[in-house]
């Protein structure tokens, strides 16, 4: 039996053979406020929570504050000192180091991610957004270091969730190809409601079914509808 990260989101961890493999490179690919960065957010946070795991969440696009903040609102309680949940605030960093060279970024990155990686062992990884960390690495071989990320990023041996940006057009650089799993965020439009859906577009290692599950989230819990 492979072990498994539970999403907690309910219905979907039970269409997933119990969860997503760990040590997977999942991406959580959705427009534009369709709930990527708390989806992300509430499995960690259960995770930490509920299976007694820890987890840390880079934080690139918005700052730790506002994210903890929107979060708040959403019922999760904002970590307090000692907690096994950390948000990494790497707004800060990156107005910073606008004036370093371009390599320079990603190996402090990386650097800061491993230093983390042995003072507190963290087990599952949220990075938001991947678009944001390529656009701050300035890679010069896209392909080449993408993948040379996805392969480092199963080195740390923990599970990762890469937000991604859907642009309508393919991926820029075949993230798709590279990661374990995507798990897609659509919304729909239907008469003059706007709904959200879920599906599991990949999951390697995972018999999992197809198809897009309206979500909904309620009381602090995100669940999907599978009939
Ligand atoms: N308490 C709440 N209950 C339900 N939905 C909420 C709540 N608070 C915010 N939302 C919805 O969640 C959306 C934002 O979620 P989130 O920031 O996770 O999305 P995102 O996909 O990460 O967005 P972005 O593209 O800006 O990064 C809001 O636009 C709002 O519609
Ligand atoms: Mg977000």
């Amino acid at each position: 039996m492979i072990p498994r990260v539970k999403t907690f989101v309910r219905g979907l961890d039970e269409i997933m053979d119990g969860g997503i493999p760990e040590g997977s490179v999942v991406l959580l690919l959705g427009k534009p406020g369709t709930m990527k960065s708390s989806i992300a957010y509430s499995i960690i946070y259960k995770n930490v929570e509920e299976a007694g795991r820890k987890a840390l969440y880079v934080s690139l696009e918005q700052s730790a504050s506002s994210l903890i903040e929107n979060m708040g609102g959403m019922g999760f309680a904002p970590p307090g000192v000692d907690s096994n949940l950390s948000v990494l605030d790497l707004g800060l960093l990156r107005k910073k180091m606008t004036q370093l060279t371009q390599q320079a970024w990603i190996e402090i990155f990386r650097m800061y991610i491993l230093n983390l990686k042995s003072n507190f062992n963290f087990d599952l990884l949220v990075i938001d957004s991947l678009p944001v960390l390529e656009m701050l690495a300035k890679f010069k071989e896209p392909r080449d270091e993408l993948f040379q990320l996805f392969e480092w990023l199963r080195d740390l041996k923990v599970t990762t969730f890469l937000i991604h940006e859907e642009t309508g057009g393919s991926m820029s650089y075949g993230e798709d190809f590279l990661a374990d799993g995507i798990i897609h965020l659509d919304l729909r439009r239907e008469m003059n409601a706007v709904n959200l859906f879920l599906s599991i577009m990949k999951m390697r290692r995972t018999n999992h079914r197809r198809g897009y599950f309206p979500l909904i989230f309620e009381h602090g819990n995100f669940e999907i509808v599978t009939d």
